[in-house]
């Protein structure tokens, strides 16, 4: 297999993602409008719908993101990239254009994400610091296990 095919599956299956997980969200949204309108049974058949695209989605996200490649750590940086990339990049330029484009409703909603998207990133990041200082704790008493164990050896050794 060459690199140009693992790399085109890979942006695939990312599109495949996407398009999933927008399936489900939106399914949920229509379940909710339909729930208003009196449409009991079509809501259901979008809301069992639903869950299938997540199982869809979490297909693509297996080999997007193998299991054995994935730490605390990881995932917590990999979640304040991209929300620092929400609020810091794509947010911002979303809002010059709906600006140019005088859609004000689209400004509100805008800003209101780019505030939402950098109370996450702060969130993961104060996360991943108590992650950290968590498994800073742990390795230390690993450690002195593990200096008690190398003396009692070199005792019994003596
Ligand atoms: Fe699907
Ligand atoms: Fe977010």
């Amino acid at each position: 297999m060459s690199q140009q095919t693992i790399s085109q599956t890979i942006q695939n299956l990312e599109a495949a993602f996407a398009g999933e997980s927008m399936a489900n969200r939106k399914y949920l949204y229509f379940a909710r409008r339909c729930r208003e309108l009196g449409a009991v049974e079509v809501a259901g058949v979008f809301e069992r719908t639903a869950e299938q695209e997540t199982a869809h989605a979490f297909g693509h996200l297996d080999l997007l993101y193998p299991q054995n490649t994935l730490t605390v750590e990881k995932m917590l940086e990999m979640a304040i990239e991209g929300e620092t990339h929400e609020y810091t990049e794509m947010y911002p330029a979303f809002r010059h254009t709906a600006l140019e484009e005088q859609n004000h409703a689209a400004v509100q909603e805008i800003d209101e994400q780019i505030e939402e998207s950098k109370e996450h990133a702060e969130n993961f990041a104060t996360t991943l610091e108590m992650a950290a200082k968590r498994f800073a704790a742990l390795a230390k008493v690993e450690e002195r296990h593990a200096n008690h164990y190398r003396d009692a050896l070199n005792k019994i050794s003596d």
